[in-house]
């Protein structure tokens, strides 16, 4: 495993952390992948798929976590994969304005799960309706939680600012 040039231990044990958990993450979508080829029912590929587009996600967030990392403690020059919060681009006031609107629309989207999640209530069988529904609620959650960090941020900026 790359080692991490004048690293303090913390930073060097951290490091290894995100790598680690890396590779886990790698071994777990292969794992996904695997077994969902394996297995000839439909509705199991289908829910497998969804959870392998999250591996996905999740290895690249670890990937670019340790990159983040790395480029901190060896001082490099360029901008790491995971951006610092910096200024907003110089334009938090349009950064908040944005994101209050989406914060908006998550919102009302999250309600209109909620009532559809009931409405699903009725169906007399269970099916992958249900969990597909309570899913997108939990990403909803997942989107309202970002642009909740992206507006305390911003706001602080501006107050800096002023
Ligand atoms: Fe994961
Ligand atoms: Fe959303």
């Amino acid at each position: 495993m790359a080692k991490l040039l004048g690293a303090s231990t913390w930073e060097a044990e951290l490091y290894e952390h995100l790598t680690t958990h890396e590779a886990a993450e790698g071994a777990m979508l292969a794992e996904y992948r695997e077994v969902a080829a394996a297995s000839s029912s439909k509705a199991f590929q289908y829910l497998s798929n969804l959870i392998i587009e999250d591996e996905i996600r999740h290895h690249r967030i670890f990937r670019d976590l340790a990159a983040a990392l790395k480029s901190e403690v060896e001082v490099d020059p360029e901008e790491p994969d995971v951006p610092n919060i910096g200024t907003w681009g110089h334009d938090a006031v349009t950064v908040l304005r944005l994101t209050e609107t989406l914060l908006g629309h998550e919102r009302d989207d999250a309600k209109e799960l909620r009532r559809l999640s009931s409405e699903l209530k009725g169906l007399k069988q269970e099916s992958l309706w249900q969990l597909l529904v309570k899913l997108m609620e939990m990403d909803t959650a997942k989107h309202i939680e970002i642009l909740k960090f992206v507006k305390r941020n911003a706001r602080k900026a501006l107050k800096q600012d002023s």
